[in-house]
């Protein structure tokens, strides 16, 4: 399995182009399945997570191949309409193709995900909501059974706490209904208004996008569409979080800051310093002195969990304390030994909160995570590391970061991936 080397120190300096997002691409392939034309995205990120989704598009019958940054999928010919364990369990995005094979089959076969490294990560609200539209749901030897006399039928559904997932999954169930379905409480993500503008190009009508109410009257059937899909924030604050760590500069572009509020209070907060540059925004921490920052997760438009982990790194390196709280995912600190590791000083309270200490200096060492923002965090903590560190599970990287190694040497790092047999 590959490793990646860094050794730490050097400020970064330069551009670095944010793609699109994971995790509204992943949604969007599957939105692929709601038509028999084709679909074509652009500004798609080359990554082991798009690639698993084409497999398992494939393994249904459908077409899905990606050219550069140009991906097109198309479903005039399902063969199949299940999604086996092996590769929902490697990516619980695929869950979502749920919604749209009950919505235009009457029926789905697809395997539960099962907990993962972050949490337990339920898909209880998916369900409830999908039997709202009248969908009989059965759980047979780790599978959902789902089913529909006829058609979906549109109804009302309050999504008792927001999610991500449940939203998407739903909508994409609810453009295809007899009648028309309004959903209360739904997730206010960036990927989730991606996916309703992908599902209006593609003849949905749906009211509503970008507020918690979303009015959806069913259409018999949908069409193709081009769709450039939004950039990722969570990449993006990524890097704002690595021009922070290495006290450098960068240049950010291909991600508006509107989708970063609480990320850049956050930062600005602590002492980056971030201004806005055409189609992006600066991190400016050449001088800065950072300081403890605290920080607590929400839904969005609040801070975001996929940045909690970086945020941790660079909080270690600060003046002072910050408290770190999660309240999203009831397992978000597995980061937290092998940032200690490296000379972090982090305690955890209890199962959300930690105290991050920040230290003078921190010092290479071999590290791993169990997830991808783990991991990522390993990095932005090496590249301001004293020494090498090595990070192994690298896989983790290749399943959300496009060029993560081009990109920072690009800027400075001192960056390699030792490949093993
Ligand atoms: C998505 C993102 C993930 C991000 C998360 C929160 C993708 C592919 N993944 O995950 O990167 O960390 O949003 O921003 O876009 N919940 C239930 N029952 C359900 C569904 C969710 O209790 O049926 C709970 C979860 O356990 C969690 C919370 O709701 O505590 C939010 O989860 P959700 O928004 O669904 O996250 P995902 O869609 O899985």
């Amino acid at each position: 399995m590959d490793k990646i080397q860094i050794v730490g120190g050097t400020p970064l300096e330069g551009k670095i182009h944010i793609k699109g997002a994971k995790n509204a691409c992943l949604p969007l392939m599957v939105a692929g399945l709601l038509t028999e034309e084709p679909l074509i995205f652009k500004n798609v990120p080359h990554l082991a997570d798009i690639e698993t989704m084409k497999e398992l598009l494939h393994s249904l019958g459908a077409f899905a191949e990606q050219k550069d940054d140009v991906l097109t999928i198309q479903s005039n010919n399902i063969t199949s309409l299940t999604a086996p364990y092996d590769i929902v369990s490697k990516m619980r995005a695929s869950f979502l193709v749920l919604g749209p094979l009950l919505a235009r089959f009457g029926k789905a076969k697809v395997s539960l995900p099962g907990g993962c490294a972050i949490g337990t990560r339920p898909v209880d609200l998916h369900l409830m909501a999908l039997e709202q539209l009248g969908a009989k749901i059965t759980i047979e030897g780790g599978y959902i059974h789902a089913e529909v006399d006829g058609r979906l039928k549109g109804s009302a559904f309050t999504f008792p706490k927001q999610t991500v997932g449940g939203t998407q999954n739903v909508m994409m169930a609810a453009v295809l209904t007899e009648g028309t379905t309004v959903l209360n409480n739904i997730a206010l993500e960036p990927e989730c208004t991606d996916l309703a503008n992908c599902l209006v190009a593609m003849g949905a009508k749906i009211s509503g996008i970008g507020t918690p109410q979303l009015v959806i009257e069913g259409v018999d059937r949908l069409h193709g569409a081009e769709h450039t899909v939004i950039g990722d924030r969570i990449e993006a604050a990524t890097y704002a979080m690595a021009a922070g760590i290495t006290r450098g500069h960068l240049d950010i572009t291909g991600c508006p800051l509107e989708y970063l509020a609480a990320v850049v209070r956050a930062l600005t907060e602590a002492g980056v310093e971030i201004t806005e540059i055409p189609n992006g925004f600066s991190a400016e921490a050449r001088h800065a002195v950072i300081i403890g920052t605290d920080v607590m997760t929400e839904v969005y438009p609040g801070f975001p969990t996929d940045a909690q982990a970086q945020f941790m790194a660079l909080m270690s390196t600060a003046y002072g304390a910050s408290l770190i709280t999660e309240t999203i995912f009831e397992n978000r600190f597995m980061h937290v030994p092998e940032l200690v590791r490296m000379g972090a000083n982090i305690t955890i309270h209890g199962t959300s909160s930690a105290i991050v200490r920040g230290t003078t200096h921190l010092s290479g060492a071999d590290v791993m995570a169990t997830d991808l923002r783990g991991s990522v965090a390993m990095v932005l903590a090496a590249l301001a590391a004293k020494g090498t560190t090595t990070i192994s599970r690298v896989y983790h990287l290749d399943r959300g970061y496009d060029e993560l190694e081009k990109k920072l040497s690009s800027c400075g790092a001192n960056i390699k991936r030792i490949s093993e047999a």
